[in-house]
């Protein structure tokens, strides 16, 4: 069976709450509900977290050197900023699929640079919820090929 994980960075334990105009009302744990549904239909073991420490993620993104067949990350805000994360990203040899629930392109100037997609395969987004489905999917194609 695939192994993968989902790894949500800071502010997306708000999502259903925080500025809805872009991120919509689908909650953090209804995403969750529905990427275990598509990965269950998959017949992909999927575990999903979310921290809101940097330090946290980059652990476990260590982790999946070990543990895990593939990695899908929303990097939030760090997307922009941290070559930390990047360089956790690079160390590891495991398909890597970056996403967003907006689009990062039709925003503010300084979301326009991901500092992180240097280190992934592809990158999913403007789709909202959706953009973690297809990621799933994406990753359960890249695993088989
Ligand atoms: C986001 C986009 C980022 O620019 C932002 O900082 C987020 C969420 C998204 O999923 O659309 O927190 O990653």
């Amino acid at each position: 069976m695939k192994k993968i994980i989902i790894i949500n960075g800071p502010n997306l334990n708000l999502l259903g709450k925080r500025e809805i105009d872009i991120y919509g009302k689908t909650t953090l744990t209804e995403i969750q509900k529905l990427s275990i549904n598509k990965a269950n239909e998959l017949n992909i073991d999927l575990k999903f977290y979310q921290s809101n420490s940097e330090s946290e993620i980059i652990e476990l993104i260590h982790k999946v050197q070990t543990d895990f067949d593939g990695l899908i990350i929303n990097p939030a805000a760090w997307t922009h900023t941290s070559v930390a994360i990047l360089d956790a990203l690079n160390a590891i040899s495991q398909p890597k699929i970056e996403i967003h629930l907006s689009n990062i392109y039709n925003r503010e100037e300084f979301r326009k640079k991901s500092i992180t997609s240097n280190g992934v395969n592809g990158i999913i987004c403007g789709f909202g919820s959706l953009s973690y489905i297809l990621a799933i999917e994406a990753m359960n194609s890249l695993l088989d090929n």
